[in-house]
Protein backbone atom coordinates (compact mmCIF):
# COMPACT_ATOMS: atom_id res chain seq x y z
CA UNK A 1 0.00 0.00 0.00
CA UNK A 2 1.37 3.23 -0.80
CA UNK A 3 2.11 6.01 1.89
CA UNK A 4 0.41 9.06 0.90
CA UNK A 5 2.70 12.14 0.72
CA UNK A 6 2.13 14.75 3.54
CA UNK A 7 4.55 17.45 2.21
CA UNK A 8 2.42 17.16 -1.32
CA UNK A 9 0.68 20.42 -2.15
CA UNK A 10 2.04 22.27 1.20
CA UNK A 11 3.37 25.48 0.70
CA UNK A 12 6.27 26.04 3.12
CA UNK A 13 6.28 30.29 2.95
CA UNK A 14 4.48 30.98 6.57
CA UNK A 15 2.41 33.92 6.01
CA UNK A 16 2.45 36.05 9.23
CA UNK A 17 -1.75 36.51 9.71
CA UNK A 18 -2.29 34.89 7.01
CA UNK A 19 -1.73 38.03 5.39
CA UNK A 20 -1.86 37.91 1.01
CA UNK A 21 -3.67 34.22 1.52
CA UNK A 22 -6.82 33.43 -0.75
CA UNK A 23 -8.49 31.09 2.03
CA UNK A 24 -11.22 30.25 -0.63
CA UNK A 25 -13.95 31.51 -2.97
CA UNK A 26 -16.89 33.85 -2.34
CA UNK A 27 -19.70 35.20 -4.18
CA UNK A 28 -20.95 37.70 -1.32
CA UNK A 29 -18.61 40.25 -1.26
CA UNK A 30 -15.31 41.54 -3.08
CA UNK A 31 -12.85 43.22 -1.06
CA UNK A 32 -11.20 44.89 -3.91
CA UNK A 33 -7.65 46.41 -1.76
CA UNK A 34 -5.62 47.73 -4.71
CA UNK A 35 -9.10 50.09 -6.23
CA UNK A 36 -10.08 50.77 -2.44
CA UNK A 37 -13.69 49.16 -3.83
CA UNK A 38 -16.18 46.88 -1.73
CA UNK A 39 -18.85 44.68 -3.82
CA UNK A 40 -21.54 43.10 -2.92
CA UNK A 41 -22.88 40.49 -4.95
CA UNK A 42 -21.81 42.58 -7.86
CA UNK A 43 -23.37 46.04 -6.36
CA UNK A 44 -20.48 48.70 -5.62
CA UNK A 45 -21.54 50.39 -1.80
CA UNK A 46 -21.63 53.17 -2.98
CA UNK A 47 -24.39 51.90 -5.43
CA UNK A 48 -26.16 50.61 -2.21
CA UNK A 49 -25.32 53.03 0.50
CA UNK A 50 -28.88 55.30 0.91
CA UNK A 51 -30.36 53.69 -2.32
CA UNK A 52 -30.92 50.28 -0.39
CA UNK A 53 -32.01 49.51 2.78
CA UNK A 54 -30.60 47.11 5.30
CA UNK A 55 -33.74 44.88 4.84
CA UNK A 56 -32.86 44.68 0.77
CA UNK A 57 -29.29 44.45 1.35
CA UNK A 58 -29.55 41.22 3.89
CA UNK A 59 -31.77 39.52 1.14
CA UNK A 60 -29.36 40.11 -1.29
CA UNK A 61 -26.26 38.96 0.73
CA UNK A 62 -28.42 35.57 1.89
CA UNK A 63 -30.47 35.17 -1.76
CA UNK A 64 -27.49 36.65 -4.41
CA UNK A 65 -29.84 39.22 -5.75
CA UNK A 66 -31.95 42.21 -4.68
CA UNK A 67 -35.61 41.58 -3.72
CA UNK A 68 -38.44 42.54 -6.14
CA UNK A 69 -41.33 44.65 -3.94
CA UNK A 70 -42.97 41.28 -3.38
CA UNK A 71 -39.72 39.38 -2.27
CA UNK A 72 -39.10 42.54 -0.30
CA UNK A 73 -42.60 42.64 1.51
CA UNK A 74 -42.22 38.52 1.62
CA UNK A 75 -38.66 39.31 3.53
CA UNK A 76 -40.11 41.97 5.93
CA UNK A 77 -42.91 39.91 6.75
CA UNK A 78 -40.77 36.93 7.72
CA UNK A 79 -38.20 39.18 9.57
CA UNK A 80 -40.68 41.00 11.67
CA UNK A 81 -42.68 38.16 13.53
CA UNK A 82 -39.10 37.05 14.48
CA UNK A 83 -38.04 40.72 15.98
CA UNK A 84 -39.17 40.05 19.49
CA UNK A 85 -37.13 38.73 22.43
CA UNK A 86 -38.38 35.61 23.52
CA UNK A 87 -39.81 34.67 26.82
CA UNK A 88 -36.53 32.75 27.78
CA UNK A 89 -33.81 34.94 26.66
CA UNK A 90 -35.51 37.61 28.03
CA UNK A 91 -35.47 35.95 31.41
CA UNK A 92 -31.73 35.05 30.64
CA UNK A 93 -30.97 38.79 29.42
CA UNK A 94 -32.14 39.99 33.08
CA UNK A 95 -29.82 37.30 34.88
CA UNK A 96 -26.71 38.23 33.55
CA UNK A 97 -24.90 40.47 35.22
CA UNK A 98 -25.54 44.46 34.08
CA UNK A 99 -21.44 45.41 34.38
CA UNK A 100 -20.35 42.82 31.87
CA UNK A 101 -19.43 44.28 27.94
CA UNK A 102 -22.19 44.11 25.70
CA UNK A 103 -20.29 41.99 23.34
CA UNK A 104 -19.86 39.89 25.96
CA UNK A 105 -23.40 39.32 27.00
CA UNK A 106 -24.55 39.26 23.24
CA UNK A 107 -22.26 36.58 22.39
CA UNK A 108 -23.52 34.59 25.29
CA UNK A 109 -27.33 35.57 24.28
CA UNK A 110 -26.24 34.36 20.71
CA UNK A 111 -25.11 31.37 21.91
CA UNK A 112 -28.45 30.79 24.16
CA UNK A 113 -30.36 31.32 21.03
CA UNK A 114 -29.20 27.68 19.70
CA UNK A 115 -30.00 26.47 23.11
CA UNK A 116 -34.15 27.62 22.99
CA UNK A 117 -34.35 26.37 18.95
CA UNK A 118 -35.73 22.83 18.30
CA UNK A 119 -34.15 23.01 15.04
CA UNK A 120 -30.58 24.65 16.34
CA UNK A 121 -28.45 21.64 14.99
CA UNK A 122 -30.39 21.26 11.61
CA UNK A 123 -27.79 22.32 8.92
CA UNK A 124 -29.71 22.21 5.45
CA UNK A 125 -30.24 25.36 3.50
CA UNK A 126 -33.76 25.98 4.80
CA UNK A 127 -33.54 25.82 8.21
CA UNK A 128 -30.05 27.61 8.44
CA UNK A 129 -32.21 30.29 6.37
CA UNK A 130 -34.98 29.98 9.21
CA UNK A 131 -32.23 30.65 12.16
CA UNK A 132 -30.83 33.51 10.27
CA UNK A 133 -34.15 34.98 9.56
CA UNK A 134 -34.40 34.36 13.74
CA UNK A 135 -30.81 36.04 13.99
CA UNK A 136 -30.81 38.56 12.03
CA UNK A 137 -34.23 39.82 13.22
CA UNK A 138 -33.64 39.43 16.92
CA UNK A 139 -30.16 40.99 17.32
CA UNK A 140 -31.10 44.67 17.44
CA UNK A 141 -33.93 44.15 20.13
CA UNK A 142 -31.11 42.20 22.19
CA UNK A 143 -28.67 44.63 21.88
CA UNK A 144 -31.48 47.47 22.82
CA UNK A 145 -32.16 45.69 25.93
CA UNK A 146 -28.57 44.85 26.38
CA UNK A 147 -28.50 49.18 26.36
CA UNK A 148 -31.25 49.67 28.62
CA UNK A 149 -31.06 47.08 30.90
CA UNK A 150 -27.70 48.54 31.47
CA UNK A 151 -29.04 51.92 31.80
CA UNK A 152 -31.59 50.76 34.34
CA UNK A 153 -34.43 50.45 32.33
CA UNK A 154 -36.74 47.54 31.43
CA UNK A 155 -36.35 46.67 27.48
CA UNK A 156 -38.73 47.60 25.19
CA UNK A 157 -40.69 45.28 22.46
CA UNK A 158 -40.35 46.35 18.89
CA UNK A 159 -43.20 48.17 17.42
CA UNK A 160 -44.84 46.86 13.99
CA UNK A 161 -44.95 48.71 10.85
CA UNK A 162 -40.65 50.30 11.84
CA UNK A 163 -37.69 49.16 9.74
CA UNK A 164 -35.04 47.24 10.60
CA UNK A 165 -33.27 50.43 11.86
CA UNK A 166 -36.04 52.67 12.88
CA UNK A 167 -36.97 49.94 15.30
CA UNK A 168 -33.35 49.47 16.70
CA UNK A 169 -33.73 53.20 17.84
CA UNK A 170 -37.10 52.87 19.34
CA UNK A 171 -36.37 49.83 20.74
CA UNK A 172 -33.24 51.84 22.44
CA UNK A 173 -34.66 55.02 23.45
CA UNK A 174 -38.30 54.84 23.48
CA UNK A 175 -39.14 57.64 20.87
CA UNK A 176 -39.53 56.92 16.79
CA UNK A 177 -36.72 58.46 15.35
CA UNK A 178 -36.32 61.46 12.88
CA UNK A 179 -36.70 60.42 9.56
CA UNK A 180 -32.99 60.99 9.21
CA UNK A 181 -31.39 59.31 12.30
CA UNK A 182 -33.66 56.09 10.85
CA UNK A 183 -31.67 57.11 7.59
CA UNK A 184 -28.62 57.36 8.53
CA UNK A 185 -28.35 53.88 11.12
CA UNK A 186 -29.97 52.09 8.05
CA UNK A 187 -27.10 52.94 5.83
CA UNK A 188 -24.68 52.61 8.56
CA UNK A 189 -26.31 48.89 9.02
CA UNK A 190 -25.74 48.57 4.76
CA UNK A 191 -22.31 49.63 4.93
CA UNK A 192 -21.16 47.54 8.15
CA UNK A 193 -23.42 44.43 6.52
CA UNK A 194 -20.13 42.19 4.98
CA UNK A 195 -16.64 42.52 4.21
CA UNK A 196 -15.15 39.20 2.86
CA UNK A 197 -13.04 36.89 4.57
CA UNK A 198 -12.39 39.46 7.83
CA UNK A 199 -11.57 37.76 10.69
CA UNK A 200 -15.11 37.11 12.24
CA UNK A 201 -16.58 36.31 9.10
CA UNK A 202 -13.42 33.99 8.88
CA UNK A 203 -14.24 32.38 12.26
CA UNK A 204 -17.82 31.84 11.38
CA UNK A 205 -16.38 29.58 8.58
CA UNK A 206 -14.10 27.74 10.30
CA UNK A 207 -16.71 26.98 12.55
CA UNK A 208 -19.17 25.69 10.18
CA UNK A 209 -16.26 23.88 8.42
CA UNK A 210 -16.53 21.41 10.91
CA UNK A 211 -19.84 21.43 10.09
CA UNK A 212 -20.94 22.53 13.74
CA UNK A 213 -24.40 24.64 13.93
CA UNK A 214 -25.07 28.13 13.08
CA UNK A 215 -25.34 29.15 16.81
CA UNK A 216 -21.78 28.06 17.31
CA UNK A 217 -20.56 29.78 14.20
CA UNK A 218 -22.29 33.73 15.08
CA UNK A 219 -21.11 33.02 19.00
CA UNK A 220 -17.41 32.25 17.43
CA UNK A 221 -17.95 35.50 15.42
CA UNK A 222 -19.57 37.59 17.75
CA UNK A 223 -15.95 36.93 20.20
CA UNK A 224 -13.45 37.67 17.34
CA UNK A 225 -15.69 41.03 16.09
CA UNK A 226 -14.92 41.67 20.27
CA UNK A 227 -10.98 42.20 20.17
CA UNK A 228 -9.82 46.30 19.33
CA UNK A 229 -8.54 45.44 16.08
CA UNK A 230 -11.16 44.53 14.33
CA UNK A 231 -14.76 45.49 15.84
CA UNK A 232 -13.88 47.16 19.33
CA UNK A 233 -11.80 50.10 17.18
CA UNK A 234 -15.48 51.65 16.91
CA UNK A 235 -16.12 51.89 20.45
CA UNK A 236 -12.00 52.71 21.14
CA UNK A 237 -12.30 55.60 18.56
CA UNK A 238 -15.22 56.94 20.48
CA UNK A 239 -13.31 56.84 23.86
CA UNK A 240 -10.09 58.64 21.99
CA UNK A 241 -12.43 61.60 20.38
CA UNK A 242 -14.08 61.71 24.02
CA UNK A 243 -10.22 61.57 25.24
CA UNK A 244 -9.12 64.58 23.11
CA UNK A 245 -11.95 66.90 24.26
CA UNK A 246 -11.44 69.85 22.21
CA UNK A 247 -10.46 70.35 18.80
CA UNK A 248 -7.25 72.31 19.81
CA UNK A 249 -6.17 69.32 21.34
CA UNK A 250 -5.62 67.26 18.36
CA UNK A 251 -2.31 67.54 17.54
CA UNK A 252 -1.01 67.29 21.03
CA UNK A 253 -2.98 63.81 21.29
CA UNK A 254 -1.26 62.72 17.82
CA UNK A 255 2.13 63.76 18.93
CA UNK A 256 1.86 61.83 22.85
CA UNK A 257 0.05 58.97 20.89
CA UNK A 258 2.98 58.61 18.53
CA UNK A 259 5.82 59.18 21.70
CA UNK A 260 3.77 55.92 23.28
CA UNK A 261 3.79 54.32 20.62
CA UNK A 262 -0.06 53.79 20.99
CA UNK A 263 -2.65 52.97 17.59
CA UNK A 264 -4.99 55.51 16.24
CA UNK A 265 -7.88 53.47 16.48
CA UNK A 266 -10.14 53.81 13.27
CA UNK A 267 -6.80 54.38 10.98
CA UNK A 268 -5.36 51.42 8.88
CA UNK A 269 -6.25 48.63 7.34
CA UNK A 270 -4.59 45.48 6.16
CA UNK A 271 -6.59 45.27 2.63
CA UNK A 272 -7.41 48.16 1.64
CA UNK A 273 -4.53 50.50 0.02
CA UNK A 274 -5.95 53.51 0.03
CA UNK A 275 -8.99 54.87 2.03
CA UNK A 276 -11.66 52.70 3.19
CA UNK A 277 -14.48 53.12 0.56
CA UNK A 278 -16.96 53.00 3.38
CA UNK A 279 -15.32 55.55 4.84
CA UNK A 280 -16.88 59.12 2.88
CA UNK A 281 -20.13 57.82 3.49
CA UNK A 282 -19.86 57.30 7.07
CA UNK A 283 -18.38 60.82 7.57
CA UNK A 284 -20.85 62.29 4.95
CA UNK A 285 -24.00 61.11 7.55
CA UNK A 286 -21.98 61.88 10.96
CA UNK A 287 -21.55 65.43 9.11
CA UNK A 288 -25.16 65.64 8.53
CA UNK A 289 -26.28 64.33 12.02
CA UNK A 290 -23.98 66.79 13.58
CA UNK A 291 -25.55 69.76 11.91
CA UNK A 292 -29.28 68.92 12.66
CA UNK A 293 -27.72 68.70 15.82
CA UNK A 294 -26.12 71.99 16.11
CA UNK A 295 -23.18 69.94 17.73
CA UNK A 296 -20.45 69.91 15.24
CA UNK A 297 -18.00 69.29 18.16
CA UNK A 298 -16.96 65.21 17.17
CA UNK A 299 -17.11 65.75 13.59
CA UNK A 300 -14.88 68.67 14.09
CA UNK A 301 -12.46 66.97 16.43
CA UNK A 302 -12.31 63.40 14.05
CA UNK A 303 -12.00 65.91 10.47
CA UNK A 304 -8.45 67.65 12.72
CA UNK A 305 -7.63 63.97 13.66
CA UNK A 306 -7.99 62.55 10.12
CA UNK A 307 -5.51 65.17 8.69
CA UNK A 308 -3.13 65.35 11.48
CA UNK A 309 -2.89 61.68 11.92
CA UNK A 310 -2.52 61.58 7.92
CA UNK A 311 0.45 63.97 8.18
CA UNK A 312 2.21 62.51 11.05
CA UNK A 313 2.24 58.71 9.42
CA UNK A 314 0.33 58.83 6.09
CA UNK A 315 -2.33 56.33 7.73
CA UNK A 316 -5.83 56.05 5.79
CA UNK A 317 -9.06 56.02 8.00
CA UNK A 318 -11.35 53.39 7.98
CA UNK A 319 -14.82 52.11 8.66
CA UNK A 320 -14.86 52.24 12.28
CA UNK A 321 -13.37 56.06 12.90
CA UNK A 322 -16.84 58.05 11.69
CA UNK A 323 -18.88 55.39 12.61
CA UNK A 324 -18.05 56.68 16.11
CA UNK A 325 -19.19 60.05 15.70
CA UNK A 326 -21.99 58.73 13.80
CA UNK A 327 -23.19 56.30 15.94
CA UNK A 328 -22.85 58.76 18.81
CA UNK A 329 -24.92 61.89 16.98
CA UNK A 330 -27.73 59.08 17.61
CA UNK A 331 -27.63 59.03 21.08
CA UNK A 332 -26.18 55.12 20.85
CA UNK A 333 -23.80 54.91 24.42
CA UNK A 334 -20.29 54.03 23.46
CA UNK A 335 -20.47 50.83 24.96
CA UNK A 336 -23.10 49.31 22.81
CA UNK A 337 -20.93 50.20 19.65
CA UNK A 338 -19.33 47.19 18.79
CA UNK A 339 -22.83 45.68 19.35
CA UNK A 340 -23.86 48.10 17.14
CA UNK A 341 -21.33 46.33 14.04
CA UNK A 342 -22.65 42.98 15.14
CA UNK A 343 -26.28 43.94 14.20
CA UNK A 344 -24.88 45.09 10.81
CA UNK A 345 -22.79 42.14 10.17
CA UNK A 346 -25.22 39.55 11.33
CA UNK A 347 -26.44 39.40 7.68
CA UNK A 348 -22.64 38.76 5.83
CA UNK A 349 -22.25 36.25 8.77
CA UNK A 350 -24.96 34.29 7.98
CA UNK A 351 -24.56 34.52 4.39
CA UNK A 352 -21.24 32.75 4.46
CA UNK A 353 -22.34 30.29 6.59
CA UNK A 354 -24.64 29.18 4.36
CA UNK A 355 -21.92 29.56 1.89
CA UNK A 356 -19.75 27.52 3.44
CA UNK A 357 -21.65 24.77 4.41
CA UNK A 358 -22.98 24.50 0.99
CA UNK A 359 -19.69 23.62 -0.58
CA UNK A 360 -17.78 22.45 2.88
CA UNK A 361 -14.47 21.23 3.29
CA UNK A 362 -12.83 21.09 6.60
CA UNK A 363 -10.32 24.48 6.99
CA UNK A 364 -7.72 23.35 8.68
CA UNK A 365 -4.07 24.62 7.72
CA UNK A 366 -0.43 24.01 8.61
CA UNK A 367 1.46 25.58 11.56
CA UNK A 368 5.67 25.42 11.21
CA UNK A 369 6.68 24.30 14.38
CA UNK A 370 9.27 26.27 16.34
CA UNK A 371 9.67 24.42 19.18
CA UNK A 372 12.48 22.01 20.42
CA UNK A 373 12.58 18.19 19.43
CA UNK A 374 14.28 14.94 20.48
CA UNK A 375 13.96 15.70 24.17
CA UNK A 376 14.51 12.94 26.76
CA UNK A 377 11.56 12.08 29.40
CA UNK A 378 13.18 13.03 32.61
CA UNK A 379 11.27 11.55 35.82
CA UNK A 380 9.74 14.57 38.16
CA UNK A 381 11.98 14.43 41.02
CA UNK A 382 15.19 15.03 38.84
CA UNK A 383 13.19 17.91 36.89
CA UNK A 384 15.02 21.41 37.14
CA UNK A 385 12.56 24.37 36.33
CA UNK A 386 13.02 25.82 33.14
CA UNK A 387 10.16 28.32 33.13
CA UNK A 388 8.76 31.14 35.43
CA UNK A 389 5.61 29.79 35.80
CA UNK A 390 5.46 28.43 39.42
N1 LIG B 1 -2.01 53.47 14.34
C1 LIG B 1 -0.68 53.55 14.34
N2 LIG B 1 0.11 52.77 13.59
C2 LIG B 1 -0.50 51.88 12.79
C3 LIG B 1 -1.88 51.75 12.73
C4 LIG B 1 -2.65 52.60 13.56
N3 LIG B 1 -3.97 52.53 13.56
N4 LIG B 1 -2.20 50.79 11.85
C5 LIG B 1 -1.05 50.32 11.38
N5 LIG B 1 -0.01 50.99 11.95
C6 LIG B 1 1.40 50.77 11.69
C7 LIG B 1 1.94 49.72 12.65
O1 LIG B 1 2.43 50.28 13.82
C8 LIG B 1 3.03 49.12 11.81
O2 LIG B 1 4.14 49.98 11.82
P1 LIG B 1 5.61 49.41 12.01
O3 LIG B 1 5.81 48.53 10.81
O4 LIG B 1 6.44 50.63 12.03
O5 LIG B 1 5.56 48.64 13.29
C9 LIG B 1 2.47 49.16 10.39
O6 LIG B 1 1.55 50.22 10.37
C10 LIG B 1 1.78 47.88 9.96
O7 LIG B 1 0.88 47.49 11.00
P2 LIG B 1 0.31 46.04 11.17
O8 LIG B 1 -0.38 45.94 12.47
O9 LIG B 1 1.36 45.02 10.86
O10 LIG B 1 -0.70 45.99 9.96
P3 LIG B 1 -1.96 45.08 9.88
O11 LIG B 1 -2.29 44.93 8.45
O12 LIG B 1 -1.76 43.84 10.67
O13 LIG B 1 -2.99 46.01 10.67
C11 LIG B 1 -4.90 46.84 11.59
C12 LIG B 1 -4.26 46.26 10.33
C13 LIG B 1 -6.33 47.21 11.23
C14 LIG B 1 -4.91 45.76 12.68
C15 LIG B 1 -4.13 48.08 12.07
O14 LIG B 1 -4.14 49.06 11.07
C16 LIG B 1 -4.66 48.63 13.38
O15 LIG B 1 -4.27 48.16 14.46
N6 LIG B 1 -5.57 49.68 13.32
C17 LIG B 1 -6.18 50.19 14.54
C18 LIG B 1 -7.37 49.33 14.93
C19 LIG B 1 -8.50 49.50 13.96
O16 LIG B 1 -8.86 50.59 13.57
N7 LIG B 1 -9.10 48.35 13.59
C20 LIG B 1 -10.25 48.32 12.65
C21 LIG B 1 -9.86 47.69 11.37
S1 LIG B 1 -11.03 47.94 10.02
C22 LIG B 1 -12.55 47.27 10.54
C23 LIG B 1 -12.51 45.91 11.09
O17 LIG B 1 -11.92 44.99 10.54
O18 LIG B 1 -13.13 45.71 12.15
Amino acid sequence: MSVPDRSANTVSEVRKGLEGVIAGDTAISDVDGANCRLIYRGYDIGELAGNASYEEVSYLLLFGSLPTQAQLGNWAAQLEPSRAIEPPILKLLDQLPKEASSMGILRTIISALGLYAPDSDERTLPELRQQAIRTIAQTPAIVAAIGRLQNGQRPLAPKPGLSHAANFLYMLHGAEPTPEQAQALDTYFVLLAEHGFNASTFTARIVTGTRSDYYSAISAAIGSLKGPLHGAANRKAMEMLLEIGEHEQVDSYVQKTLADHRRFMGFGHRVYKGEDPRAKHLKALAHRLGQTAGDLRWFAISERLQTAVWNAKQLYINVDFYSASLLHYLEIPTALFTAMFACARMAGWSAHVLEQMADNRLIRPLARYTGPRDLRFVPIERRVAQSAAS
